[in-house]
């Protein structure tokens, strides 16, 4: 577990924080007590939460080994969270460069110290509504050269930022990117908003992360450019041909249709 003393000049271990709430929910060990409670509190919203959240990463490694296969050697990933538990370069093929980022300072200074001085890896802070912000600078650049045709990561993000700002961000990454880039996204197709889902968005709200809910179909119309690539907008546990072992019940009880996945194309 996380000791206050490891991270005191960067972190308030008395408030909880949506990564590592989220780093818990996937069984990583860099929370605190308070980011337990608060995962609880998820748990007892949603009890299918850490499971949902075991899906999003398995489709992030689904996608890259994918991309991987089809020859992307490039790796440009948004709101990585923590460089653990099968993330992309745990998945990819050896050599593969990756760059990571997240706008949480905690979460990339804790990255550091966990990918240590890999040559292949960096981690820089930044915002995916503003992927600008990382385009723009040097990094880039000095990892993968002057190439521009990259695998893009755009996972588990989707519902933290609002329709105006995907758009942003998409067409921003669209007219930056080289023809045949690809960037997989995922988010969650709620077509109605439930209690379950009202609490959720109340208690991240507590934490200074807003949730956004939208469907898929209005996804759809924010990607714009971005063509889809088959097999589609697919639900998670499609993409990676598991049952994620939560009722019905549960699901209906959250008022989501499914959480999904897809891959899209320059
Ligand atoms: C649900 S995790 C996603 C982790 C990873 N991408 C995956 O697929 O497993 C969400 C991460 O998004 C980060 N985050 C939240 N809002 C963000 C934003 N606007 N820009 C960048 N990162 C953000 C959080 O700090 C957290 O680490």
């Amino acid at each position: 577990m996380a000791q206050e003393s490891d991270i005191r000049n960067i972190a308030d271990a008395s408030k909880p924080n949506a990564g590592r709430i989220y780093d818990f929910l996937l069984g990583g060990n860099h929370n605190f007590e308070i980011d337990r409670q608060a995962a609880q509190q998820v748990i007892q919203i949603l009890p299918g939460m850490p499971q949902m959240v075991r899906l999003v990463r398995w489709f992030l490694g689904e996608a890259t080994r994918r991309l991987c296969d089809e020859g992307f050697k490039k790796f440009l990933d948004f709101a990585s969270g923590l460089p653990t538990v099968d993330h992309i370069h745990q998945v990819a093929l050896k050599g593969t460069k990756v760059i990571y980022s997240d706008i949480d300072p905690v979460t990339v200074a804790y990255a550091h110290d966990i990918i240590g001085d890999n040559p292949n890896i960096r981690y820089v802070q930044c915002n995916a509504g503003k992927p600008e912000e990382l385009l723009d600078s040097d990094v880039v650049e000095e990892l993968f050269g002057k190439d521009r045709k990259v695998a893009i990561g755009f996972n588990g993000i989707a519902y933290f930022l609002s329709d105006e700002t995907m758009e942003h961000s998409l067409e921003v990454l669209y007219n930056w990117a080289d023809k045949g880039s690809k960037i997989f996204i995922s988010d969650i197709d709620m077509a109605e908003i439930s209690d379950g889902a009202r609490k959720m968005e109340g208690l991240y709200k507590q934490l200074g992360q807003p949730i956004f809910w939208r469907t898929k179909k209005r996804l759809s119309e924010l990607v714009k450019k971005w063509k889809v690539t088959d097999p589609g907008y697919q639900a998670m546990e499609k993409w990676v041909d598991i049952d994620w072992g939560v009722s019905d019940e549960v699901k209906k009880g959250f008022g989501a249709t499914s959480g999904y996945g897809v891959i899209l194309e320059k």
